[in-house]
């Protein structure tokens, strides 16, 4: 777990204001509150509700259907390794491991630095170039175990 971040919920009206209260652009504010937060954290949720007159459970419902949500506090970077069966026989869990021994934190799971979340995927939709792993939504095709370190690299600087 990383520490509890505290939520300023000014900046949750800033973002809802940015975009003129207007109701069908929620998308586009979920987004901006994310790439705050890392995450999507209840109390803005309940903000955005007020603010946008949307029935929380609304919300919540487009904040699950889409996987580039998250409810759940991610770290500020997210690797996600291609799991889906073109990937796996090609070596997706090996990568995957490879992942969980240099962040040090097992899939699922958030540092508690709150830099790194390691995730997995069925599959991407990109087979041909598997095994596929994805770091802040830049695709690495082709990936072997030691070009993870270099990927990783990318990111710590
Ligand atoms: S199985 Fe990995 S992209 Fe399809």
């Amino acid at each position: 777990m990383i520490a509890n971040q505290t939520i300023n919920l000014d900046s949750v009206q800033e973002i809802v204001d940015r975009y003129g209260g207007n109701k069908s652009k929620l998308i586009a504010i979920l987004q901006d509150i994310q790439a705050v937060y890392h995450y999507l954290p209840a109390e803005a949720l309940k903000k955005v509700s007020q603010l946008l007159k949307i029935p929380l459970i609304d919300i919540i419902s487009v904040a699950t259907f889409y996987r580039a949500f998250s409810l759940k506090p991610r770290g500020k970077h997210v690797a996600t390794v291609c799991l889906g069966t073109a990937c796996h026989v090609r070596g997706g869990p090996k990568i995957l491991e490879e992942f969980e021994r240099q962040l040090q934190i097992k899939k699922g799971e958030t540092s508690e630095d709150g830099e790194w979340s390691l995730e997995s995927v069925a599959c991407l939709g990109c087979c041909a170039i598997g095994p596929v792993v994805v770091v802040d939504g830049n695709y690495y095709a082709h990936t072997t175990i030691r070009k993870v370190p270099t990927i990783l690299e990318k990111y710590r600087k």
